[in-house]
């Protein structure tokens, strides 16, 4: 599905690689322009370098999310580029998983800095530097983590539950200015942070038990951001999208 979004300026948190990438590229060629950021300057600019070679309008900046100036920054320059910023999509995170006993201040913070406090400072910005007169939307990230425990993700659970209550009082809040919140639920995709964490042959074994009977592909996300963020979702509004093959209803 590729809905026209073509009026659209969107701000992606985390665009280097995996799904904040490839969403990034499926929304250009929508036709949205992308700011994109990225903690690893690098990887930003492919993405970047990438849509401008397909023919997609995009900005890339380096930046740390959890660092409240650095996101009011970016978010100023892009408006300063294109006039306004319609869209965040609130995308980058540390993934990480470890033992509950292994947990330490400086990694879990770390985590509850991009994860929580950087959707914050997202909507911040776009309550910034949006045009009043048009709508405007947030794409929050979370996980089939919420609905089930899953063995060493603590830390990251304790984040993607807190997203899930985030997008709702984002949506409470935010909603009657004309902001509409949704989140997203990808399962199990095998993008590099994931395959850090998780192994070839989990990913086989989950292949196999996945109700579905497949892992996520990056573009199952990317169309379901795409969909959520079309006119055709204009009264969706606090929903968590699950986008797992089933994970989340009736996984194992
Ligand atoms: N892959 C999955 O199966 C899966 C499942 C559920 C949810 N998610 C969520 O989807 C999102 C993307 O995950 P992914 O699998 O593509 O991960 P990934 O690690 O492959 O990509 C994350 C990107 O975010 C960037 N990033 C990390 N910390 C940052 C910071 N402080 N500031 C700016 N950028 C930063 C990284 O450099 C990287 O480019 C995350 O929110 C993740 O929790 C992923």
């Amino acid at each position: 599905m590729r809905p026209d979004l073509g009026d659209q300026i969107i701000l992606l948190t985390g665009g280097g690689r995996g799904l904040g990438r490839s969403a990034a590229l499926h929304l250009a060629a929508c036709g949205a322009t992308l700011g994109i950021t990225d903690i690893d300057g690098g990887s930003c600019e492919d993405t970047v370098a990438e849509i401008r070679r397909n023919g997609g309008h995009a900005f890339g900046w380096t930046g740390d999310m959890a660092d409240r100036d650095r996101v009011l920054e970016i978010a100023a320059a892009l408006a300063g580029e294109c006039g306004r910023i319609d869209t965040v999509i609130n995308n980058a995170m540390l993934l990480r998983y470890e033992p509950i006993e292994e947990i330490r201040d400086e990694a879990f913070d770390r985590m509850l800095g991009v994860g929580i406090k950087a959707p914050i400072w997202g909507a911040q910005a776009l309550m910034k530097h949006r045009d009043p007169a048009r709508p405007a939307a947030i794409i929050n990230m979370a996980s089939p983590v919420v609905y089930r425990g899953f063995p060493r993700t603590a830390a990251y659970s304790a984040v993607k539950g807190a997203i899930v209550s985030l997008t709702k009082v984002m949506a409470a809040e935010l909603g009657p200015l004309g902001i509409r919140v949704n989140a997203v639920s990808p399962g199990s995709v095998p993008t590099p942070g994931a395959m850090g964490m998780v192994s070839r042959e989990e990913y086989e074994r989950r292949a196999r038990t996945i109700p579905l009977r497949r892992i996520g592909r990056e573009e199952d996300n990317a169309h379901a951001i795409a969909f959520l963020l079309s006119p055709e979702a204009a009264f969706i509004h606090g929903e968590v999208l699950n986008v797992d093959g089933g994970i989340a209803a009736c996984g194992d």
